[in-house]
């Protein structure tokens, strides 16, 4: 019995937050797979699925919302996780910041139990668009790493308990 972590990503932030949260349930003893959310082609035969997605222009990355609409509801009866991560400052661990739309939706196409949302990265190394994008973002202040590994990691072992307490009954 294998859970499923799956994840839209375009600089790699929001992969690395998805093999820290593998890496917990595996700690936990839980089997697990780690995807980028493009390369799954089926989901049957997973017990749970983590799901999370990059936040761009107020929505959710588009691999993780074709995901949600390629397999809406092929997760009926088993735990459905989402996460998002995004914001450029301290907000996302000060508040509970609640879904934006697009994983709204996600939501319902899973038919998630929950959702959290984790502070974003953008450093002026990333390549690309992404690292233009960060260079001008850098002079207001919106750059820097906001992740915070601890807190995402005791997120993790939370589901990773209920799994593991799903299975005893
Ligand atoms: C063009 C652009 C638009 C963004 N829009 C949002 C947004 O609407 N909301 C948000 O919280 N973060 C936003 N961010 C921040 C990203 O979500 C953050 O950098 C995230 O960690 C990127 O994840 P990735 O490295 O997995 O692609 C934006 C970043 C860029 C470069």
């Amino acid at each position: 019995m294998t859970v499923l972590v799956a994840y839209g990503s375009t600089g790699g932030s929001t992969a690395e937050i998805a093999g820290w949260i593998a890496e917990e349930l595996g700690a936990a003893g839980l089997e697990t797979r780690l995807s980028a959310a493009d390369a799954v082609d089926d989901v049957d035969g997973y017990e749970a699925l983590v799901l999370g997605a990059a936040m761009y222009a107020g929505g959710w990355h588009a691999d993780a919302r074709k995901f949600a609409k390629q397999f809406a509801g092929r997760f009926d009866g088993r735990p459905v996780w989402l996460f998002s991560s995004g914001p450029l400052d301290h907000t996302a661990d000060d508040t509970e910041l609640p879904p934006n739309h697009q994983a709204e939706v996600a939501m319902q196409l899973l038919q998630a139990r929950g959702h959290v949302t984790f502070g974003g990265r953008m450093t002026t190394e990333a390549h690309g668009w992404l690292g233009f994008v960060a260079r001008r973002m850098e002079h207001e202040g919106h750059s820097g790493d906001f992740r915070n590994p601890e807190r995402i990691r005791a997120w993790a072992r939370g589901i990773a308990a209920e799994i593991t307490s799903a299975r005893t009954g």
